[in-house]
C-alpha cells in the first residue's frame, strides 16, 4: 500500500517516469486526458503516435513524452461502457495489465494512471476505480521494480471515490 498514492489534478503535470494515457484506438488524440495529453506534450507526441498504426482496445503502446514533465506516455484504450455484457470489465482490467508490463519493460519506476474509461467512454467510476486498484495491487504483490504508482484523480468525484476503495 505505500507504493500507491492518490494525487489530486492534472495528470500532465507529474514529474514521474510515465503516465498513461486513455486514449483511442487511433491513438491520433481526442478530447478528455488525451487531449490534455496532447496538448502539453506538443505536435513531436502526435508525430510519433502516427508511426504506431493505432492501439487496440485493451492494449497498450508506448511514446516519448516530449514538452510533458513525466519521461513516457503509454497510450491504452479502454472499453467503452455498452452495459458491462461486452467483456468492458476484462478489457479495463487488461489496460491497467499491459500498461504495467510496458512500464517493468521499459524500467519505468513510477507511473500514473488516470482513471480509465470514465469520462467520455462512460464506464462507472466507482467499477472502474475498484477494477485499476485490484490490478495495481495484484501487480505489486508479485513486482518490486515499479516502486510507486499514482491515481490522477482530475475531480472531486474519483479523488474521493479512490479515497474511499484504497481506505
Ligand atoms: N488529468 C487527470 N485525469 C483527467 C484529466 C487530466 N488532465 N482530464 C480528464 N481526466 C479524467 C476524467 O475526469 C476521467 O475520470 O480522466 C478520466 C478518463 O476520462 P477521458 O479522458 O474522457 O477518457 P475515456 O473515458 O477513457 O475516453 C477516452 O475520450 O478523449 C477521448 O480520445 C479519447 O476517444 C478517447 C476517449
Amino acid at each position: 500500500m505505500e507504493r500507491i498514492e492518490i494525487f489530486k489534478g492534472d495528470i500532465t503535470t507529474l514529474k514521474v517516469d510515465a503516465i498513461v494515457n486513455a486514449a483511442n484506438k487511433t491513438l491520433l488524440g481526442g478530447a478528455g486526458v488525451d487531449g490534455a495529453i496532447h496538448r502539453v506534450a506538443g505536435k513531436e507526441l502526435l508525430a510519433e503516435c502516427h508511426t504506431l498504426n493505432g492501439c487496440n482496445t485493451g492494449e497498450a503502446k508506448i511514446t516519448k513524452a516530449y514538452n510533458l514533465p513525466c519521461k513516457f506516455v503509454i497510450h491504452t484504450v479502454g472499453p467503452i461502457w455498452y452495459g458491462g455484457k461486452n467483456f468492458e470489465e476484462d478489457l479495463l482490467t487488461s489496460c491497467y495489465k499491459k500498461s504495467l508490463e510496458l512500464a517493468v519493460n521499459n524500467n519505468i519506476e513510477t507511473i500514473a494512471f488516470p482513471n480509465i474509461s470514465t469520462g467520455v467512454y462512460g464506464f462507472p467510476k466507482n467499477k472502474a476505480a475498484v477494477i485499476a486498484i485490484s490490478e495495481i495491487k495484484k501487480f505489486l504483490c508479485n513486482n518490486k521494480s515499479i516502486k510507486k504508482i499514482i491515481f490522477a484523480t482530475f475531480d472531486e468525484e474519483n479523488f474521493k471515490i479512490y479515497q474511499h476503495n484504497l481506505a
